[in-house]
């Protein structure tokens, strides 16, 4: 973490955010180990004496939830990892991870969005093209020198080509710890390291370079997309590709993004509405359960709507949809003999108020 970036940024604590008075800022109270891109090993604490909450920088990367206790309490295996060790002991270890594990999808999840992120040569990044279509059909070029919110930035692919396209200000949140440390290879070294799932438990391990213009300036956060530690108007652009569908209250993110942006601002965001009953309780899916209501159960129709404050029904605060485009294709490869093909729906909405 860069030593201003919560200044920058305008962080909040997220533990004493519903206080009367509002919530308290946040800023670098113990830096134990820093380098030139920041405190790589330190402490980030409320400026409120009497909530005085302390979330830590583990290489990097502040851990700044609410729910940092329990959630430090249950990544502690992820937090301790070893990178340190020769591939050829790192897969005889591998191979006794069991399947279905948290090690296992953590391993799954990196391989699938960090294959697709930082391809081979000669393969194109899908989720670069779909980044190039929402800014496209956006219309309106980025701002420069505007600040960035990327919710659920998964490997960071999307922060920094904004970074590299010119955008200063990028912070990018995601609450996957395999997933932020791929990203922060990356930033720090422009090396993106995981391992390539081949079939059932075969993991190769690869690294690709990826040393884009700008990188270092990439803020990158372990914190919730539902509740994104950072005070309200802050954001000129918030980015939420392919997550919509992957948290608790798709309605919750809408609203929250909403809050982060600025009048003028605008979300961009894009969504193949795979809901999971696990992660998404199916009564918040939007759409997709009800053929019997006026929408048909169409899940592009349903956020339509959220996204029009003339529409009856509930609607998002502040947020009016200006541009769209659907049927865009988008697949990730699950294993060498297995890949998933997605439609993904893209929605730009601009904040009004
Ligand atoms: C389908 S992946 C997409 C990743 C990246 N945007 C991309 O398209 O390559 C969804 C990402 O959202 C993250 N995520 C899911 N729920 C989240 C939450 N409640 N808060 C923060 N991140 C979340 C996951 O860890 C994962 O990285
Ligand atoms: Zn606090």
């Amino acid at each position: 973490v860069n030593a201003d970036a919560p200044e920058q940024f305008h962080a909040v604590c997220p533990i004493c955010r519903d206080r009367p008075g509002g919530p308290a800022s946040l800023g670098v109270a113990d830096d134990f180990a820093s380098d030139p891109s920041g405190v790589r090993h330190g402490v980030l604490r409320c400026a409120d004496p009497g909530c005085a909450a302390e979330f830590p920088v583990v290489d990097g990367l502040p851990i700044v939830r609410a729910d940092a206790r329990d959630f430090l309490a249950a990544a502690q295996g992820a937090l301790r990892r070893r990178a340190d060790l020769p591939d050829a002991l790192e897969r005889v270890l591998a191979d006794t991870i069991d399947p279905g594990t948290r090690e296992d999808l953590d391993r799954y999840y990196l391989s699938v969005y960090a294959r697709d992120a930082y391809p081979g040569e000669g393969e194109t990044s899908g989720i670069v093209a779909l980044l190039d279509e929402v800014l496209t059909i956006s219309g309106a070029p980025l701002v420069p020198g505007g600040a960035v919110l990327e919710l659920g930035c998964g490997v960071g692919r999307a922060c920094f080509e904004l970074a590299a396209r010119g955008q200063i200000r990028v912070v990018g949140i995601d609450a996957n710890l395999p997933m932020l440390r791929c990203a922060a290879g990356v930033r720090d070294e422009g090396v993106a390291r995981f391992g390539v799932r081949r079939a059932g438990v075969l993991y190769e391990p690869v690294e690709r370079a990826h040393d884009s213009v700008g990188r270092e300036r990439v803020e990158l956060w372990c914190a919730e997309a539902l509740d994104p530690p950072f005070a309200e108007g802050s954001f000129d652009t918030v980015l939420a590709l392919n997550v919509l569908d992957c948290v608790a209250s798709p309605v919750k993110l809408l609203q929250r993004a909403s809050a982060m942006l600025r009048p003028g601002g605008r979300l961009m965001l894009t969504t193949p509405y795979d809901w999971t009953a696990g992660v998404t309780p199916m009564e918040a899916w939007l759409g997709g359960h009800s053929p019997r209501s006026d929408l048909a159960g169409d899940p592009a129709s349903v956020l339509r709507d959220l996204l029009d404050p003339d529409a009856p029904g509930q609607t998002i605060d502040g947020l009016r949809q200006t541009a769209e485009k659907d049927r865009l294709p988008w697949s990730t490869r699950l294993h060498d003999r297995a890949r998933l093909e997605y439609t993904v729906h893209a929605i730009v909405a601009e904040k009004t108020e």
